[in-house]
């Protein structure tokens, strides 16, 4: 079993959409998947309320315990969706992840607050990646100044950048709302192709980039970001 932890220190990132939206579509493509909600907000939880996803609440103290008797229930992967506070609670879903999703808005603040939790990874030796939501649609095949700000930020960084951007997409609200993820909500729309290519990116991050789907909208040149047309 492997374990993914969405992190981030800044409420209103994205953590619990990227969270519930992974879990689904690692679901979706064949992963016996677990969504662990750590956040006493218990946003993914309320929103998966009737959803035929596994769903677990829980607490940062317990998440040891969680891993445990996931993978023994048959469980491929565990999704934690976390608060953006305290830092010991973060500190414990790092702890146990195999793999860190650190989410992040494009923007200046967002992204200062970013670094230091990817500064937090490095201290504790754990394997991350930043990806960026809330982004702004490419205009005419170029990135907004704020996306490419960003990403120019974080290379200098010399930080790993996930090249599945999400962007920012009504389907992301309205999907939560009725308690779906958007694959499956709108399966045929952009919010739905990003999120299967960031299934597939972390797919291929735990258990191997051979054993991966080609994501949909993956983009060879290194440092560019994909972006589904819509
Ligand atoms: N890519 C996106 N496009 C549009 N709205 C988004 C997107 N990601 C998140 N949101 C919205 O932003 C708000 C905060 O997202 P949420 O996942 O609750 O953040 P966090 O868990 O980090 O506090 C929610 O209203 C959510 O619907
Ligand atoms: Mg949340």
């Amino acid at each position: 079993m492997q374990t993914v932890a969405v992190i981030s220190r800044k409420g209103g990132a994205g953590k619990s959409t990227v969270a519930v939206n992974l879990a689904a579509a690692l679901r979706d493509a064949g992963q016996r998947a677990i969504l662990a909600d750590a956040d006493p907000l218990r946003s993914s939880s309320e929103a998966l309320r009737a959803h035929s996803l596994s769903v677990v609440e829980t607490s940062a103290s317990k998440l040891f315990a969680l891993v445990t008797a996931s993978r023994r229930s048959g469980c491929d992967v565990l999704v934690i969706d976390t608060p953006a506070s305290p830092e010991a609670d973060i500190v414990s879903a790092i702890k146990v992840a195999d793999l860190c999703l650190v989410v992040t808005r494009p923007t200046y603040l967002d992204l200062a607050a970013a670094l230091k939790t990817v500064d937090l990874l490095r201290q504790l030796r754990a394997p991350g990646l930043i990806v960026l939501n809330q982004c702004p649609s490419p205009r005419q095949g170029h990135e907004s100044r704020v996306v490419s700000g960003t990403l120019e930020a974080l290379r200098f960084a010399g930080v790993a950048v996930s090249p599945v951007a999400l962007r920012v997409r009504q389907a992301y609200q309205g999907a939560l709302s009725f308690g779906r993820g958007v694959t499956e909500w709108e399966p045929n729309g952009a919010a739905a192709a990003e999120t299967r290519a960031l299934a597939a990116l972390v797919h291929g991050k735990l258990w191997g980039e051979g054993q991966t789907p080609r994501p949909a909208n993956d983009v060879a040149r290194p440092g560019a970001l994909s972006t589904v047309r819509t």
